[in-house]
This record gives C-alpha cells, sequence and structure tokens, in this order.
C-alpha cells in the first residue's frame, strides 16, 4: 500500500453504473476498505445485470442499496442521509447516462436523487463505449459537470470490451483510490495515472551561462542543455506546471513549459527566485562558477601590448541558495553533479555541500560523450546511498527521472 493513499477513517459512497467494467468496481471496494475507508454501496437497476448487490455487500459488509421507494431503507437510512454521510461520492462506472442525469439535475431513480442530495463532492470514473464518450453531448455534460466542481478520472485509452480502441475504459481501481485520496484532500486537479505531477509547480533551470568579459565576448561551457530541456517536456508530460529557466541554448522552447531565457548566472539565480514557490527545483544547468568582475562596456584592444588580465569573481551558487532557503524551499531539490573523475565521491560532497536532497551525478569526461551528446548514464546520489543507473538516451532518462522525483514528492 502506498502511504500517501491512506483513506483512514474516510467514508465513500460508491455508487455502480450498469457498464461492463462494473466487476472492477468490486475490486474497487476492497482496494478501498483495504486503504482504510468505509464503503456504502448504491447499485442502478443496469449495474444489476452485471454483478449482484449481494457482491456488493459481502465485500463492503454492508447491505447494497438498491431501491429509491423501499421502506425498509427508508426506515434503516433515508436517501438523504445515505448522501450526506459520506466524505465523498464516488461514481464507478460512470456511464453516460449517469453522467447525462448529473448534468442535467434528474433524479428518477436512487443513485440519481442521491447525487442530486448530496452536499459532498462526486467523483466520477467514466467508461463506456469510445464514441459515446467522445459524443458532443457526453463531453457538454463532462465540461458543465466539471464546471460545476465534480471531479473526474480517466477514461483510460485502450481496447474496449466490445473490441474498439480508444478512451473509454473505466480507470484501475488503484488509480481511482489515488483520486480519491487526492480528491479527500482537496485536490481540485487529481493526478491521470500517468500525470503523477498534476497540480504540482516545477523550475527547472537548462543549458550554460554566459558571463560576459566585454561586450562581444565571453566565458561559456559545452553544456547544450538537452537534458534540461527533456526534463521540462517529461515534466509537462507528466502533468505539471513547468517553468523552465534557459540559458543560451540551440534549442526550441518545448510545449507546454513557460520559459524564460536568461544569460548569465546572476539572472538565472534572480529568475528562479522570482519563480517560487514551486513544488521541485530541478538545478540541470551547468552554471559558470566565475564571472568577469568588470566586465566594462568597452570592448578589449590587443594594441597595448599586453594580455589584459581578467578579474574573475565567484558566481551565486543558485542550487545551494534555492536548497538552504528557509521559506519557500521547495519541497524537492535536485542538483545535478557533471564530473570528469572521481564521479560518485565529487557527487556525494555536493549534496552535502549545497543541501540539495538528490544529485544526479554523471560522467562528462570526453571518452563518454555526454555533454553534447543525446545519451546519459546516471548515478543517483541521495544521503541514503547510491542507485546506478544503466546508459539511457536523455528523453529516457527525463522521463524515469521525473517519475522517481513525483514519487518522491
Ligand atoms: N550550480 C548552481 N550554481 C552554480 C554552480 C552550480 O546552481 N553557480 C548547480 C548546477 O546546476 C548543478 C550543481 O550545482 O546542479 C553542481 O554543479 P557542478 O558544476 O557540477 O558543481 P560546482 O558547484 O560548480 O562544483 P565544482 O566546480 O567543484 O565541480
Amino acid at each position: 500500500m502506498h502511504p500517501s493513499l491512506t483513506l483512514h477513517g474516510k467514508r465513500i459512497l460508491l455508487i455502480i453504473g450498469g457498464g461492463i467494467a462494473a466487476y472492477k468496481s468490486l475490486d474497487l471496494i476492497r482496494q478501498i476498505k483495504k486503504h482504510g475507508g468505509a464503503v456504502r454501496v448504491v447499485m442502478t437497476k443496469a449495474a444489476q445485470e452485471f454483478v449482484t448487490p449481494l457482491s456488493a455487500a459481502s465485500l463492503s459488509g454492508h447491505k447494497a442499496y438498491t431501491e429509491l421507494f423501499s421502506l425498509n431503507d427508508e426506515a434503516e437510512m433515508g436517501h438523504i442521509e445515505l448522501s450526506r454521510s459520506a466524505d465523498l461520492v464516488v461514481v464507478a462506472p460512470a456511464t453516460a447516462d449517469i453522467i447525462a442525469k448529473q448534468a442535467h439535475g434528474l433524479a428518477n431513480d436512487l443513485a440519481s436523487t442521491l447525487l442530486l442530495a448530496t452536499d459532498k463532492r462526486v467523483l466520477n470514473a467514466p467508461a463506456m463505449n469510445l464514441r459515446m464518450w467522445l459524443h458532443p453531448a457526453t463531453q457538454r455534460n463532462v465540461t458543465q459537470l466539471t464546471a460545476d466542481g465534480t471531479l473526474f478520472i480517466g477514461p483510460d485509452e485502450g481496447e474496449m470490451a466490445c473490441g474498439e480502441y480508444g478512451p473509454g475504459r473505466m480507470a484501475e481501481p488503484l488509480d481511482i483510490v489515488a483520486a480519491i485520496a487526492a480528491a479527500l484532500q482537496g485536490a481540485h486537479i487529481l493526478p491521470l495515472p500517468n500525470q503523477p505531477l498534476a497540480g504540482k509547480r516545477v523550475i527547472i533551470t537548462s543549458g550554460p551561462t554566459h558571463e560576459p568579459i566585454d561586450p562581444v565576448r565571453y566565458i561559456a561551457n559545452r553544456s547544450s542543455g538537452k537534458q534540461g530541456h527533456a526534463l521540462a517536456a517529461a515534466a509537462v508530460k507528466a502533468g505539471a506546471e513547468v517553468v523552465l529557466i534557459s540559458g543560451p541554448v540551440a534549442l526550441p522552447d518545448p510545449d507546454g513549459a513557460q520559459v524564460q531565457h536568461v544569460n548569465t548566472a546572476r539572472e538565472m539565480l534572480a529568475a528562479v527566485e522570482a519563480a517560487l514557490p514551486a513544488d521541485m527545483f530541478i538545478s540541470t544547468a551547468a552554471v559558470a562558477d566565475w564571472r568577469v568582475e568588470d566586465a566594462g562596456t568597452h570592448k578589449l584592444k590587443k594594441d597595448k601590448g599586453e594580455m589584459p588580465a581578467l578579474h574573475l569573481v565567484e558566481n551565486p551558487d543558485i542550487l545551494a541558495t534555492i536548497a538552504q532557503r528557509r521559506d519557500q524551499r521547495p519541497h524537492l531539490v535536485v542538483g545535478f553533479a557533471a564530473e570528469t573523475d572521481h564521479v560518485l565521491d565529487h557527487a556525494r560532497a555536493k549534496l552535502a555541500r549545497k543541501g540539495c536532497d538528490l544529485i544526479v551525478a554523471n560522467d562528462v569526461s570526453a571518452a563518454g560523450g555526454v555533454m553534447g551528446g543525446d545519451a546519459n548514464e546516471i548515478t543517483l546520489v541521495t544521503a541514503a546511498g547510491l542507485e546506478p543507473w544503466p546508459r539511457l538516451s536523455k528523453t529516457e532518462v527525463a522521463e524515469k527521472l521525473i517519475a522517481h522525483f513525483a514519487g518522491l514528492l
């Protein structure tokens, strides 16, 4: 069981709609209970064609409710009471019919009456034929319900019971449990199964910095920005709101990221600080360690007969500054250590010196072709130990790192 998925002490009213996915709702009852929640089950008439009230009752440990007009049920628990004693109402599978009834406020059976009478949030896990899902009427209803504050998880894409392929499969029970946990914590955007960073803000630095020597010359390094930009793209794909602060690179801005272009280390630090608060900071940039103290406004000339002496001063350490902030320190601060020798020793030392939570160490000696290349071979370094990864493309590294960081959040 994932610790963040605890539903301890929470009461879920589960409405099972009539669809082939109803069999998965029996597993959902088990998973809710396994994660500490209590479940009361209501079944529509159509749902009972797919699973029996007896199965739902056996798994939930309570009678499954099916009838709107039943004196017994009204004596035990009125329908208003049933919908209000829960912490969250979950509709799984949510058929096109139940979604339409919610959108239009119909109340002609127990399920729809409960949905209209409830004062609790409602989470729908839609499941239907993909053409029914894509139909403008259903999409209109979903848009209306979303505007009303109703939550949705899924549908997933895949092969359907009817043999067609597309969006329409009910989300997996464990993903619904994760959505229930998020909804109970007040989330307005639910993490989709492949969007573990939904609702999270991530700041990423990428590329080199250019430190002026004079108006036409600068100090730079070989960083291409490929790894940082790939991380930004992966974080966008994972559902995060991404601020990418990029030094000068020859790469296009990743779609969906808010990109800020800077030149120097000091500009980069100011941009990162202005982008706070955030849930995560990933410092991929190869920040120049030094800058020329008195980079003038005049081009240095060689006609004086002697070599100009450049007086270098140290740049601010962006990673250390952010990692050691007292206020607005992101929950997860990640650095990179590009080394040519004693990679892991240096990485461990950097982890401690900078105060970040994790260092991604890589060997950038010329033989590996990492700097500027498309592949990367990294080792994760934390206070707890080392985790070497195989050689992968920078895109694969980025996607796996983002999934890993999302788990740490
Ligand atoms: N870094 C930073 N600001 C700096 C220097 C480095 O934010 N002025 C960050 C990098 O983005 C990276 C990490 O610190 O995440 C390590 O960078 P690296 O260049 O490997 O280390 P340095 O701090 O420069 O240390 P050294 O010169 O000893 O290698």
